[in-house]
């Protein structure tokens, strides 16, 4: 199994713990570990170089290196702190550089196949926010199995957190990782509801490009064909 890591923080924290953990319960795994932002430190500036030609993005290096591993993983594992209620600032940048993904531009065929987690730990109060930041880009990349786990730690590091909690995280991760290995992925309702207003989006000419309805039209999308089996 291919494991890919995207870490919204660059320190080694209660949220990488535990993402960490998780992608151990695989045993003898291909892990890939992005951290955010030492592995792309930009925020997108707006310039639309990647509508016509995602080469073109000032970033595409260091942004191409991440997405390769991404497309290439069968389980994908986001983690980030919560930060003032919502996912880290790095995550956020991260995820606005990879807006072409979604299925309103040029969405990948390898994402509706896809198993993905989103982790975030808080003090207190906000996990499900900042997690909802992350979901919401995979949903409209097209990853159709999104699983999500929370917890508030009362900690300011993984050190500080009390061994009562560390146990219920354990048992939480297991349970988790268990239930990962066993479900199948579908392509439910809401994904291809939203694929199809997007191919009508491209069959109306309503899309951003010309390069984009050409790319869609080259995956048999506005035909019969579907990014699912
Ligand atoms: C900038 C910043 C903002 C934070 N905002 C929140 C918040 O909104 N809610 C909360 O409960 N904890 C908040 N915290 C605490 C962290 O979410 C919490 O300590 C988390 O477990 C840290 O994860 P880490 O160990 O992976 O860095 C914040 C911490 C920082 C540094």
């Amino acid at each position: 199994m291919k494991i890919t890591l995207i870490h919204g923080q660059n320190h080694k924290g209660s949220t990488y713990h535990i993402g960490k953990l998780l992608a151990e319960q695989f045993g003898d795994s291909d892990i890939q570990e992005f951290f955010l932002p030492k592995d792309l430190e930009h925020f997108c500036m707006g310039c639309y170089q990647c509508i016509e030609n995602e080469e073109k993005c000032p970033f595409y290096n260091e942004k191409n290196r991440i997405m390769q591993a991404i497309e290439a993983a069968d389980l994908l594992i986001f983690t980030t702190p919560t930060y003032c209620m919502r996912a880290s600032a790095s995550m956020k940048a991260f995820m606005d550089l990879t807006f072409t993904y979604w299925m309103s531009h040029k969405p990948r065929k390898c994402m509706f196949s896809k198993k993905a987690v989103v982790i975030s730990t808080a003090a207190g109060t906000g996990t499900k926010s900042a997690i909802k930041d992350i979901t919401n880009t995979l949903f409209y990349w097209g990853v159709p199995y999104i699983k999500e786990y929370g917890i508030a730690v009362q900690a300011m590091g993984w050190e500080q957190i009390s061994d009562k909690k560390k146990k219920k995280i354990k048992e939480d991760i297991t349970k988790l990782a268990r239930k990962l290995q066993k479900e199948k992925v579908h392509v439910g309702t809401k994904t291809r509801f939203m694929f199809h207003m997007m191919r009508m989006m491209q069959l109306n000419n309503w899309g951003a490009s010309k390069v984009e309805k050409d790319y869609w039209k080259q995956n048999g999308w506005l035909d019969k064909e579907r990014p699912w089996k």
